[in-house]
């Protein structure tokens, strides 16, 4: 029997298989483990379930002498050095394809909620401020015909083209095998949105240059993550108006702060790195995660590690 840490609880069935084979410890509430607990709990388990928010570096690692796996609940792994868990010969796994369709969806509500300020005119209501129809009030963006970049053309980045298909949009992309240049991606786009994974080449991929080279109508939606986008840049656009409007599932920090001069800028919709949040998606992870430490602590390999 191995010990496994689990860092938040995680409310589904697959767990029950963990810890029927396996002393499983899981850090209690739903906030993340500060990082000296993550350290200290982690320092005795042969197995680690690890979330996004933790950061699993060689620090972590170095205090961790009987770890043998580790499985990222996501499908992004950029919370992990991966180099240095190879260095000690530990397997990593992640939890891909189980989350494309709900990203994908919750990246199209965000094009569709920006294009036709939806959240803005929820609240509009609720205020009490709705006075009148208006011939030329809250005027949107028509997606039929308008063109969609996708950056990072991937899974995700698949299925948001296919939706986009379906409301008749041009989709035209930029990823590292294909597409267009991104300077030129950027110029002719109505609506971007970022599915490529946060590596040190696409730190800061949308910064004031790239934001400078966008349509005054642009709407940029980023689903991937929040370290993609330079916020002091895209902050300093959406205040001078020099984009159309931002959607972000992802910031940096995460959870952004109630205070963070971001939320200040107009045209702006935050929501709480809801991607993956479906019932049967997030069920689909746990058992994906789990089935990877299953494998690993048995000396099999992972059926679903991080290549
Ligand atoms: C992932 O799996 O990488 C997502 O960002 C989690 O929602």
């Amino acid at each position: 029997m191995a010990r496994v840490f689990v860092t938040r609880e995680l409310p589904f069935p697959a767990l029950e298989r963990l810890e029927a084979e396996h002393e499983v410890d899981t850090w209690p509430g739903d906030l993340a483990p500060p990082p000296d607990e993550l350290r200290a709990r982690t320092s005795e388990a042969d197995g680690l379930l690890s979330m996004v928010a933790d950061r699993v570096d060689e620090a972590l690692l170095d205090a961790a002498p009987n770890l043998r796996a580790i499985a990222n609940y996501a499908v992004g792994t950029d919370n992990i050095d991966l180099e240095a868990a190879a260095a000690r010969g530990l397997p990593v796994g992640n939890t891909p394809d189980v989350l494309t369709d709900a990203t994908a969806d919750l990246a199209f509500a965000l094009i569709l909620a920006l294009a036709r300020g939806i959240v803005s005119g929820a609240e509009t209501v609720r205020a009490g401020e709705w006075r009148t129809w208006e011939p030329a009030g809250a005027l949107g963006t028509d997606l039929a015909g308008a063109t969609l970049a996708i950056v990072g053309r991937g899974r995700i980045g698949e299925a948001v083209a296919r939706r986009a298909a379906g409301f008749g949009m041009e989709v035209v992309h930029s990823s590292r095998s294909s597409g267009l240049p991104l300077d030129q991606l950027l110029g002719q786009a109505d609506v971007i949105s970022l599915h490529t994974p946060l590596t040190p080449d696409t730190r800061h991929l949308i910064d004031a240059s790239a934001l400078a080279r966008m349509k005054p109508t642009a709407l940029l939606v980023n689903t991937a993550r929040g370290g993609i986008v330079d916020q002091d840049a895209l902050r300093e656009a959406l205040m001078e108006g020099r984009i159309g409007g931002a959607a972000l599932d992802v910031t940096e920090p995460e959870p952004l702060p109630g205070d963070h001069p971001l939320l200040d800028a107009p045209n702006l919709l935050v929501v709480p790195h809801l991607g993956s949040a479906t019932r049967r998606t997030r069920a689909r992870m746990a058992e994906m995660a789990v089935e990877n430490l299953l494998a690993a602590l048995d000396g099999r390999p992972m059926p679903h590690p991080v290549t």
